[in-house]
Order: structure tokens, then sequence, then C-alpha cells
């Protein structure tokens, strides 16, 4: 078996419970998706795709690692040049996310 079949999750994370939240649209890297009320931003991008961003020295992708704000692995940003710890914030909707850093980051 190599991957979920139709219709079931794409993502590196798999909700299991609590799926009856209410939606929350955000876009990534221009991409329209959606979480879930209460996610966090790791966890909504996650749950629809199988990385935040790339590595810094390497052709890796990185997808956090601690999960709860001490290690750095989760930076991405937003479209307006702010970089945030996926890990540690939450979603809301319309928020507007990339990840790689702005062309003119950090200002
Ligand atoms: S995953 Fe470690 S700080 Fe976010």
């Amino acid at each position: 078996m190599t991957g979920p079949g139709p219709g079931l999750a794409r993502g590196r994370l798999v909700r299991l419970a609590e799926t009856h939240r209410p939606p929350v649209p955000f876009r990534f890297d221009g991409q329209p998706m959606a979480g879930l009320s209460d996610d966090t931003v790791l966890t909504a991008i996650l749950t629809g795709t199988d990385s935040l961003r790339a590595a810094e020295f390497g052709p890796e992708r990185r997808a956090g690692f601690c999960l709860m704000g001490a290690c750095q692995d989760c930076w991405i940003w937003t479209e307006d040049g702010a970089r945030l710890r996926a890990c540690s914030t939450p979603l809301t909707a319309g928020m507007r996310l990339l990840s790689d850093a702005p062309r003119d980051w950090p200002a």
C-alpha cells in the first residue's frame, strides 16, 4: 500500500477525532486550505499537506519537531512578512501563510 485511498486524508497528520468543529479557511502558498476551529497553524497545514517549509541546509522538508514551541523547526511566514511558529500559533480565518520567507524578509 502506498498511501491513503481516494477521499482520505492526504496530509502528514490524520484527524481521528473532533472532526465536527467548524471549518476555518486560510491560504498556504496561495492555495486555499481549511483547518478546524481551535487548530494550531501547524495542525491545519499538516492535515492538508506533508510539510511546512524547506530545510535550511539540505533538500529535506520540515514539519516541526517538538510541537510545543521550543525547537523553532516550524517557522513559517505570513504574506505581510511576519514570521511565526506554526505549532504555537492559533489558526484564524483568512490567514495568508507562506512556506518560505517573503523576498524582502527581514525588512
Ligand atoms: S515544532 Fe518545535 S517550535 Fe514548533
